[in-house]
């Protein structure tokens, strides 16, 4: 006779046993290293992004969870060196993605070691694991930032309210004067007392008073002296100019949202005089696939179709173009010279220290003012960026001072240099 195991012993060390191989196919395989993290992070950024993200659809599928849907990680390993011949063997959850993805071809990373990958799915793994951040533009504050923390709304809510309350105050006091009245009317008054009574307190008498005159033509005077100022201080000025454009194209949803790179488009800032306006090819990068937006369907991105003269339902162009003309927002007059690639680039000023908050912007505007006067004041106020600039180094030594120099010291006043 055999000598078996009693039944729980047989199921606990069963049980035991697919516990570990559970925790050794997951826990250990993607690693929780914060250097294999960050190394993952930096492959990530530099190669997936363009079309990945972790939470978020993009050209590709959100990566989050990945490794709990594909066939194993070694799956992801083979897929990611070489897509095509995945899809090419007749694998059907390749094949599904593939579809999926309106057969839409995923680079090929033939040189990527396991361990890189890897790595990948741990940054991805622990960005995956994060509580979701607020979404950009969800804590904007009052237009113009000045009263903290109360939006504009309430202010209006509270006026008007308080408007409402003072009529009503009025109605019930001079309903409460007419029942006096009545009631005293009725008693045996004395003729003086009738007489004050009845006195009247007409509105007439009130607008014709020497104090009302004065505090109207006071009122009046000041403001039409401050719209005069207001007026000549603005004369082409364009601040907060904000067109419609032919494309209902949202800087809130590609440069926040998605967080696609301003120069990913605006090629030229760091590079040249003009940040330029991305012609459509730039779209089609992404837009041969993300043929419809959640919020406005297929109609807006249709309008790039037509422009470059795409036929989605054929995936071929067709020849005929039309140039989408973009209305332009931002102009200094012929008399000004302005270069971008020697503020956001040589100068390391931000984009949005002149454009204000760009990627939270639905449709653009104007947010600084564009006279002489803003470029001087920042010229007066800010450091050269003199950090990696040996020539900078030289004239710092030459100045023999210590103390960071001023856009001002380096000639950033003289009327050439912005004048032609
Ligand atoms: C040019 C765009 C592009 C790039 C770059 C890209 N992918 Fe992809 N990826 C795709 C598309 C599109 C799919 C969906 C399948 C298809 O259409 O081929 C996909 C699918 C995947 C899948 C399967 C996802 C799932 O949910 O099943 C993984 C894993 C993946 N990609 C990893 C990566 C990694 C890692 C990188 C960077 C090293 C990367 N991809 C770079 C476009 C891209
Ligand atoms: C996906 C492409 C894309 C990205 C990314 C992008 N932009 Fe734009 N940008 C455009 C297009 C198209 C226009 C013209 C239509 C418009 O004004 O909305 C434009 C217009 C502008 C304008 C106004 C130009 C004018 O007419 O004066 C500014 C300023 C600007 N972008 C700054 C930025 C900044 C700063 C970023 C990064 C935070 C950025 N853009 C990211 C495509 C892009
Ligand atoms: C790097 C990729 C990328 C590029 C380049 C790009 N877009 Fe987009 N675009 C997206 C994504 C992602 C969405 C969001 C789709 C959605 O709503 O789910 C989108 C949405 C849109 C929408 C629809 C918004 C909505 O929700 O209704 C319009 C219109 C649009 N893009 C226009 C443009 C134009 C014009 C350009 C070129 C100047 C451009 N896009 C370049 C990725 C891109
Ligand atoms: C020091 C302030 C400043 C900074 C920093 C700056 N810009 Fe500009 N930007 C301007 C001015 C001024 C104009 C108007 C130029 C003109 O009319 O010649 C302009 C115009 C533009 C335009 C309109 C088209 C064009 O080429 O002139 C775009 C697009 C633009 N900027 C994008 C950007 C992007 C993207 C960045 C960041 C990489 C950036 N800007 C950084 C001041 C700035
Ligand atoms: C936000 C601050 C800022 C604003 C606004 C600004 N500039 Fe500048 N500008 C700089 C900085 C910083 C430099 C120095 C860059 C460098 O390191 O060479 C600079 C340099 C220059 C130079 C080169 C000066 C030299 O001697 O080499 C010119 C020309 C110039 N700016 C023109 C303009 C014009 C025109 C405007 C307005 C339309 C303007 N800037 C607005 C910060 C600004
Ligand atoms: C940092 C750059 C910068 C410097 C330095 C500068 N300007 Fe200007 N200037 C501008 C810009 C930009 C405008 C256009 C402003 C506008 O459209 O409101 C302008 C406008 C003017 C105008 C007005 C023209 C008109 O059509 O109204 C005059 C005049 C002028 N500048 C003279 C000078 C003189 C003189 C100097 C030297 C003392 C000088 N500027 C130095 C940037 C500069």
């Amino acid at each position: 006779m055999k000598k078996r195991l009693p039944v729980p012993v047989t199921f606990l060390t069963l049980l035991v046993l697919t516990l570990t191989f559970h925790h050794l196919s997951f826990a250990q395989t993607i690693p929780t290293d914060p250097a294999v993290i960050s190394a993952g992070e930096a492959l990530f950024n530099g190669n997936c992004k363009s079309c990945h993200r972790v939470k978020q659809k993009l050209v590709g599928p959100a990566l989050a969870g990945v490794e709990t849907r594909v066939p194993s990680i070694e799956w992801i390993y083979g897929w990611v060196r070489n897509p095509a011949k995945v899809i090419a063997s007749g694998d059907a959850y390749a094949v599904k993605i593939y579809e999926e993805y309106n057969k839409s071809q995923m680079t090929a990373f033939t040189s990527y070691t396991d361990e890189q990958i890897l790595s990948i799915l741990a940054y991805v793994k622990a960005e995956a694991e994060k509580p979701d951040a607020p979404a950009p533009g969800t804590t904007t504050t009052a237009e113009g930032g000045g009263q903290a923390g109360v939006p504009a709304g309430y202010l209006n809510a509270i006026l008007i309210g308080m408007i409402v309350i003072l009529v009503l105050l009025l109605i019930i006091l001079t309903l409460i004067i007419n029942a006096l009245k009545k009631y005293l009317d009725q008693k045996d008054l004395a003729e003086e007392d009738k007489e004050l009574v009845h006195s009247k307190y007409t509105l007439g008498s009130v607008f014709r008073s020497p104090g009302f005159v004065f505090l109207i033509v006071f009122l009046v005077a000041s403001i039409t002296f401050k719209n005069v100022i207001d007026g000549l201080y603005s004369i082409g000025v364009q601040q907060n100019y904000q067109p419609k454009q032919p494309i209902a194209f949202s800087h809130k949803i590609h440069a926040g949202q998605y967080e696609i790179e301003c120069n990913y488009c605006h090629t030229g800032a760091l590079k040249g005089k003009q940040a330029n306006i991305p012609s459509a090819n730039i779209c089609m990068n992404c837009h041969t696939q993300i043929q419809q937006g959640t919020n406005t369907g297929t109609g807006e991105i249709a309008k790039i179709y037509a422009a470059i003269g795409y036929d989605p339902t054929t995936g071929s162009y067709t020849g005929k173009q039309k140039p989408i003309e973009w209305v332009r927002i931002h102009n200094l007059p012929d008399l000004a010279y302005f270069n971008h690639a020697q503020h956001a680039n040589v100068g390391g000023i931000q984009c949005q220290t002149c454009h204000g908050p760009i990627q939270e912007m639905e449709v653009v505007k104007q947010y600084s003012l564009l006279t002489m006067g803003w470029c001087i004041d920042c010229h007066r106020k800010t450091d050269v960026n003199t950090k990696g600039n040996a020539y900078y180094d030289k004239l710092l030594e030459l100045h023999n001072s210590k103390k960071a120099m001023k856009v001002e010291d380096i000639g950033g006043l003289e009327c050439a240099k912005c004048h032609y």
